[in-house]
C-alpha cells in the first residue's frame, strides 16, 4: 500500500481521522514516542496493528484516549490510586493498568482481564483522538523488536508501505515510552520506567513495587506481568555493550577492543577524548532527562551507518535515569562488562 504523509494542519488531522474511521492505521505523534494508531473499538482494525508491526500476538497494546469522559466505559473500576495518579500526571507520559470492561475488544489486550489506559499530552495526539471520536489503540510505531521512533522519519524508515498515514509532528519531547504502572491487583506496581519516576509516584500514592524485570533479564519461562517485557526490544543491528566504569577506563577499554566496524555511545563533552573510534552522544552526564530524549535517535544513527559493535557508556539509574538504563540494557541484550 502507498503511505500517505500528512501534516499536523487541520485538514490532515481530519484526513487521518478519517483514515482511522474507516478501520485504518495512522501513526500519529505523541509526547513520548510515535504511537501506530487504529480504533481501538474495532477488533479488525487492531489486528492490522499487530500484522503491520509483525508484533508478537500475546503483548497487549495500550488505549489512548482524549478526554476524561471516555475511561467509564474501558474499565470495570478506578481505583482509589489509580483516581490519584489520575489526578497528578494526565495528561502526560503514564500508563495506567486497570480491569478491562468488556466494551473494549479482547484483541487489544491479547485476552487479558485488564486493559492499559493513557491520556497523551501531546495537542496533535488530543486532536486526533476527539476528531475520531472513540479511542485510539497504540504500539510504538516500530517494527517489533527495533528502536522506537521519535521523529516521523524513523516511522518511514520502519512502516512506510505498510500502513495508510503518518503524521509529522515533529520531535517527540519526551524521547521514551510512557511509565507503565498496574493497579489491577490491589497494590500499584511499575512494570516499565519512563519520564513519570518511582518517586513521583510514590510520592503520591504512599507506596510502589518495583517490578524486578526492569533491571533485571528474565528467566526463560518466567511469567510476566507485561508481556511487552520478555521480547528482545530496542535494538539496533549492531551489538551494543555496556562498560560500567570511569571514562578513563572506559576510554583504555575502547582503545583496546575496537576495528574499523567499532563506534561508541558517549555522552556530551566527551566526544573530544575519543579519537579512536566515531562517537555518537546521548546526553549530558548528568542529564537523564536529554538522555531520554535522544537515546533512541542516538540508536536509529547507529543503525543508519552500520557499525557492528558499539561500547556505550553507562547511564545513571536514578529517578528518569532508571527509564534510560531499562531501554540502553535491552538494547544491548543485557551485555554489560564492570571495569
Ligand atoms: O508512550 C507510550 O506508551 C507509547 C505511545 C505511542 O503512547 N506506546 C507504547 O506502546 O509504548 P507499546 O505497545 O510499545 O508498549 C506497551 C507496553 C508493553 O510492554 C505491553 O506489554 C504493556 O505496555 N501492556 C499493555 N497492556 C497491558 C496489560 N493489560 N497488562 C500488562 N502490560 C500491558
Ligand atoms: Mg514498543
Amino acid at each position: 500500500m502507498e503511505t500517505m504523509f500528512l501534516t499536523d494542519s487541520k485538514e490532515d488531522i481530519q484526513s487521518a481521522a478519517k483514515i482511522l474511521q474507516n478501520g485504518g492505521l495512522c501513526a500519529i505523534p505523541t509526547e513520548t514516542v510515535y504511537g501506530l494508531a487504529a480504533n481501538a473499538l474495532d477488533s479488525d482494525a487492531v489486528k492490522e496493528i499487530f500484522s503491520a508491526k509483525g508484533r508478537p500476538q500475546d503483548n497487549p497494546l495500550i488505549v489512548h484516549i482524549s478526554d476524561m469522559s471516555q475511561l467509564d466505559s474501558l474499565v470495570e473500576e478506578i481505583p482509589a490510586s489509580a483516581q490519584k495518579l489520575m489526578e497528578a500526571f494526565w495528561p502526560g507520559p503514564l500508563t495506567i493498568i486497570m480491569k478491562r470492561s468488556a466494551n473494549v475488544p479482547p484483541e487489544v489486550s491479547c485476552g487479558l482481564s485488564t486493559v492499559a489506559i493513557r491520556f497523551p499530552a501531546h495537542p496533535v495526539a488530543q486532536k486526533i483522538i476527539e476528531a475520531c471520536g472513540f479511542p485510539l489503540a497504540a504500539p510504538s510505531a516500530n517494527r517489533s523488536g527495533a528502536p522506537s521512533p521519535t521523529t516521523a522519519l524513523h516511522v518511514i524508515g520502519d512502516l512506510n508501505g505498510r500502513i495508510d498515514a503518518i503524521i509529522d509532528g515533529g520531535d517527540c519531547e519526551v524521547g521514551l515510552e510512557s511509565t507503565v504502572v498496574t493497579v489491577a491487583d490491589g497494590e500499584v506496581r511499575l512494570l516499565r520506567p519512563g519520564k513519570i519516576t518511582p518517586e513521583q509516584i510514590k510520592a503520591v500514592t504512599g507506596s510502589v513495587q518495583i517490578d524486578r524485570n526492569i533491571k533485571n533479564k528474565l528467566d526463560e519461562n518466567a511469567v510476566v506481568a507485561s508481556p511487552g517485557m520478555k521480547y528482545k526490544h530496542y535494538a539496533p543491528d549492531a551489538r551494543i555493550i555496556i562498560i560500567k566504569s570511569d571514562f578513563e577506563k572506559f576510554l583504555g577499554y575502547v582503545e583496546t577492543h575496537s576495528d574499523e566496524t567499532t563506534a561508541v555511545l558517549c555522552f556530551d563533552g566527551e566526544q573530544n577524548a575519543v579519537s579512536s573510534v566515531p562517537c555518537i552522544c546521548y546526553g549530558h552526564e548528568d542529564d537523564s532527562s536529554e538522555q531520554a530524549q535522544r537515546l533512541f535517535s542516538a540508536l536509529h544513527e547507529i543503525n543508519r551507518a552500520g557499525y557492528k559493535t558499539v561500547y556505550s557508556r553507562c547511564p545513571s539509574e536514578e529517578g528518569v535515569g532508571l527509564a534510560v538504563y531499562n531501554r540502553l540494557i535491552r538494547a544491548a541484550g543485557f551485555e554489560v562488562i564492570e571495569l
